[in-house]
């Protein structure tokens, strides 16, 4: 039944981020509201991007963002990063004005700066979904996030969220777990360590990994894509074909076993041994190009958070009806959907706004004849 209900909520919102698609309108966005970072992660590189901050939008400059977003249509907002909360002069302020604005927002944190103080404004301003970012227990989750007393911050975190939240259910907390040769291993311990508290949602995503090659062949019109998914310390964390296997069973006693918080595992069904290996997500379509706004830390917008520099407009200065969809957009989309970014295949956010309703139905045939028992993914 639970099935049912998922797919009938899904395919109600694909069908909506389809016609948005065709049209090329705007349905959610993505607010870089800086670059600068508090942790070293392994798997990222954004915290080698930022700057010193001096050209990021003031707190009203985001407002306006907001409110210009509201009138496209917007229906969503994720806050995102670097540290976010280096932005406590605005971050705030930006969730609030989003609800007022009848807009959903969703803010993945590393929970360096997530202290009791911040984690009662971030309810107080009505923020709907935190994701907390956790790549393994203790010393080892500190290797992979390049700064030591991360985990003690993560634990801190869930404890006073889960305090203040008390009975309530919202804001919504969720896990999100990037698997990797680094802690495919310690995935089981993690769900085991998070089952004592009462988390929504655990997601074990699989690493994305851009390769060079695929960068210095994606320019468009002469502008080359900045992925943030590099490696940092000079090794891929792809796992290797020597471990394909372990992480396979990994998976399998997890999906078998019955756990006490819910692990989501939409993204494997979409993933192949070259996903694993080579970090190549197949699907060929896009959909966040056409209908995810990504919004820059100075208010430019453009139209894939790989491509920051390919700038449609500035959404705190200009006329907003003049950004999304213009000539040098579609000129983007063209680009995309006609196979000439090599970069896009190894892009796993497409993955997470993919709307295409015959993929839906084939993950939902596959999950349903999974649970009859009859048919196992692998
Ligand atoms: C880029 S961070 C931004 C938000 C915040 N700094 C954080 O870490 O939660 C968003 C998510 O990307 C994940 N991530 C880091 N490296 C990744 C990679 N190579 N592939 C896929 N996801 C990755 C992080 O663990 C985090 O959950
Ligand atoms: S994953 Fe998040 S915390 Fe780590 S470097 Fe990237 S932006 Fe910073
Ligand atoms: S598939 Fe390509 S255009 Fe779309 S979000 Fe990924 S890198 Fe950007």
């Amino acid at each position: 039944m639970r099935l049912l209900t998922g797919m009938y909520h899904e395919l109600k919102g694909n069908l909506k981020r389809e016609l948005c698609h065709l049209r090329v309108r705007p349905l959610c966005s993505i607010a870089f509201l800086t670059y600068r970072c508090t942790n070293c992660c392994k798997t990222c590189n954004i915290w080698q991007q930022g700057s010193d901050g001096s050209d990021e939008l003031d707190r009203d400059g985001w407002l306006r963002v907001v409110g210009n977003m509201s009138r496209l249509g917007v229906r969503t907002m994720e806050i995102f990063g670097g540290d976010a909360l280096l932005r406590k002069d605005a971050i705030f302020d930006v969730i609030r004005s989003c609800r007022e604005h009848g807009m959903e927002t969703y803010f993945p944190t590393n929970a360096n700066l997530c202290d009791q103080e911040t984690v009662t404004r971030l309810m107080d301003s009505c923020l709907d979904m935190l994701y907390v970012s956790v790549d393994d227990i203790g010393e080892a989750h500190d290797q992979v996030r390049g700064v030591q007393g991360n985990f003690a911050k993560v634990e801190n975190a869930l404890e006073s969220f889960f305090r203040l939240r008390g009975d309530r259910e919202t804001p919504r907390l969720g896990i999100v777990c990037t698997l990797s040769r680094l802690n495919f291993r310690s995935f089981p311990r993690l769900v085991e360590f998070m089952e004592q508290y009462p988390v929504s949602v655990v997601y074990p995503r699989y690493l994305a990994e851009f390769s060079p090659k695929g960068i210095a062949a994606s320019s468009v019109e002469g502008l080359l894509p900045e992925p943030f998914y590099l490696s940092t310390d000079g090794g891929s964390h792809l796992i290797r074909s020597d471990e394909l296997a372990e992480f396979k069973e990994m998976v399998a006693a997890m999906k078998r076993r019955r756990h006490k918080v819910y692990v989501d595992w939409t993204t494997y069904y979409s993933s192949t041994d070259a996903t694993y290996l080579k970090g190549e997500y197949p699907q060929a379509s896009c959909r966040v190009a056409t209908t995810l706004m990504t919004v820059c830390p100075n208010g430019d917008v453009s139209p894939c958070p790989m491509y920051r520099n390919y700038v449609l407009g500035n959404l705190a200065r200009e006329n907003p009806e003049a950004i999304w969809g213009n000539d040098k957009h579609r000129r983007f989309v063209q680009a995309q959907q006609s196979g000439q970014l090599p970069v896009c295949l190894n892009c796993n956010i497409k993955t997470y706004h993919n709307s295409s309703i015959p993929g839906k139905l084939k993950y939902y045939g596959i999950r349903a004849a999974e649970k009859s028992g009859f048919y196992k993914w692998s």
